[in-house]
């Protein structure tokens, strides 16, 4: 007796059925994705209850010719791999050839196809993954995949169907978030014969935004664009007066494809996290292009999460490309006033990146910025000795004293730069520093920059640097825990190259008030005061919000007042 046996085609298909089709909307993803791979220019999707009875996906792309096709519904059959090495680059939505052989598996089929270059279509149709009618057709170029009773034949599978309204809107979200990954083609859903997605061929991104989400919040949305590392970032996103309650509309797209990536909406979330109450959400459209090699898509069978050879590259570009948007002038919402542009000539903001400002002197004008000084209202007072409270009509803030200060000297040190090097204490007894190679040689590639800062070193080459000059801001410090706090802060492997933003922000950390300080009235005030003035008010140089608020609408809205 046998106890170990190979399992039947039919069987073998229905298991991995399990893992590529949980729902309707994994079959109109997986179709509308071979659609797009055939470089269709309309695709339409046609519902009844919501894909549960009826799931048919059409397009004109370039079609499968009648000795393609049957080939096409097997397993691991694919056009769009055909070496190992491809598997290292892929550039098509598609590419386990498996999804056709999965959808076929576990419903009542059809799946009729003409190529270019035929005089006729084939139509094939069966149920359960067989195949059991072969006919020759009179068809458009293109495909058309009909898929009834989705799950016939696995009742466990369809017993975890939910309502057809969640099943719909599941399907609606997979064709926006594809039709946003490729807005030049027109797109079209039903169900049961009613309209319930049209999107026309758009020219461009916002323009296919506008046709999904509204013209009105089109408008409202602030263009995305940076490239680095190769690496470019680009799409739109809602400045932090418009929001939504839920996460749904933060669409993040990776060389064509839309994931779900924890780590990016995250980022996504950090760059809005000052700007927004904890229960808002933006509404963002990101396209991450990068080389192919450079991300694996072949981490899960549904496709949808991906894995980068770089991810913090990938993590940072995101957060740069969204703080550089938001920075722009006029974005910050005004508390009942005039529309109120950021106080500083400036739009390249790229301070806490650690990105050079170089040839970019407009970085270093001072501020004139009288508008802005009611940006954070009225003083309150001090919380643990760490917060400063301070409300509006609107808001009331919660600004962390450490570093609302760090973000001052930051600001005010870089201006003092642009006059020249910062003002430098002698040490009255210079400093001998016994530090490990390692740490030698992080010093010596830092010199430049922590020079320029008021430091002065000497004696690289042996086997102890001396430390005769410390920042006059840092004269309070002991010279060696100091150092200790150089080396250790910039030998953070995030900090590749040395930098003079990144080397300030260093100093200007050690400068700051601490936390659980005691301060009067009128030094927070000051200090606030000062933080109103800088140009980016709501970030530390290291990228750490500072501020913190609650809106009064919500506190009126849970104390059930009318006013
Ligand atoms: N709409 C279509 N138009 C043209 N060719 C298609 C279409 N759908 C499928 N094909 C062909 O059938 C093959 C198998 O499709 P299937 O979706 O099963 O696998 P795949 O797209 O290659 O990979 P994956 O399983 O990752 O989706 C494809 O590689 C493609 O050559
Ligand atoms: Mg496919």
């Amino acid at each position: 007796m046998t106890r170990i046996r190979r399992l039947p085609d039919t069987l073998v298909n229905k298991i991995a059925a399990g893992e590529v089709v949980e729902r309707p909307a994994s079959a109109v993803k997986e179709l509308v994705e071979n659609a797009l791979d055939a470089g269709a220019r309309v695709v339409a999707v046609d519902l009844r209850d919501g894909g549960g009875a009826l799931v048919r996906v059409a397009d004109d792309g370039y079609g499968m010719t009648a000795e393609e096709l049957p080939v096409a519904l097997e397993r691991h059959a694919t056009s769009k791999l055909a070496h190992d090495e491809d598997l290292d680059a892929i550039a098509t939505l598609g590419f386990r050839g498996e999804a056709l052989a999965a959808i076929c598996a576990v419903s009542r089929f059809t799946v009729t196809s003409r190529a270019r270059a035929a005089a006729e279509g084939l139509r094939l149709a069966g149920e359960g993954g067989v195949v059991g009618q072969r006919l020759a057709v009179p068809a458009e170029v293109g495909t058309t995949v009909e898929v009834h009773d989705l799950f016939f034949n696995t009742p466990a599978r369809l017993k975890f169907l939910k309502a057809t309204t969640t099943e719909l809107a599941a399907s609606l979200r997979v064709v926006a978030q594809l039709a946003l990954a490729h807005p030049e083609v027109q797109f079209r859903v039903t169900n049961g014969g009613r309209a319930a997605l049209t999107a026309p061929a758009a020219a461009d991104l916002r323009q296919r935004i506008g046709a999904l989400w509204s013209w009105e919040t089109a408008e409202r949305l602030l263009g995305v664009d940076r490239t680095e590392h190769g690496v470019r970032v680009h799409g739109w996103a809602s400045p932090p007066d418009v929001t939504r309650g839920g996460r749904d509309d933060i669409v993040l797209i990776v060389n064509g494809r839309p994931v779900r990536d924890p780590a990016l909406l995250q980022a996504v979330l950090a760059a809005y996290r000052p700007l927004l109450p904890r229960d808002r959400f933006p509404l963002v459209v990101l396209a991450v292009t990068m080389a192919p090699a450079d991300v694996d898509v072949n981490v899960h069978p549904t496709k949808a999460w991906v894995r980068f050879r770089q991810p913090r590259v990938v993590q940072e570009m995101l957060v740069a490309a969204l703080h550089e948007a938001l920075r722009r002038p006029g974005v910050v919402p005004t508390f009942g006033g005039e529309p109120r542009a950021w106080p500083t000539a400036s739009e390249h903001g790229t301070i806490d990146t650690g990105a050079a400002p170089a040839g970019q002197p407009a970085l270093f004008q001072e501020a004139p910025a009288p508008y802005a000084t009611r940006r954070f209202g009225r003083v309150l007072g001090q919380v643990q000795d760490t917060f400063i409270v301070a409300t509006t009509e609107e808001e009331v803030f919660f600004l962390d004293q450490h570093v609302v200060h760090e973000r001052v000297i930051f600001e005010q040190v870089r201006s003092q730069l642009a006059a020249g090097a910062l003002p430098s204490q002698a040490l009255l007894f210079a400093e001998t520093l016994e530090l490990g190679p390692a740490s030698r040689a992080l010093l010596e590639r830092w010199r430049e920059p922590l020079e320029r800062l008021g430091f002065a070193f000497e004696g690289f080459g042996g086997d102890a640097v001396v430390l005769r000059a410390v920042p006059t801001l840092l004269k309070g410090d002991e010279p060696k825990r100091l150092i200790e706090g150089a080396v250790e802060e910039l030998s953070d492997p995030k900090v590749t190259t040395p930098t003079l933003d990144r080397a300030l922000a260093f100093v200007a950390c050690r400068a700051a008030i601490k936390a659980s300080t005691p301060l009067a009235l009128e030094e927070m005030q000051r200090l606030v005061a000062d933080l109103e003035t800088t140009e980016t008010p709501y970030f530390c140089p290291h990228g750490r919000p500072i501020v913190s608020r609650v809106s009064m609408h919500d506190i009126r809205r849970e104390l059930k007042r009318t006013w």
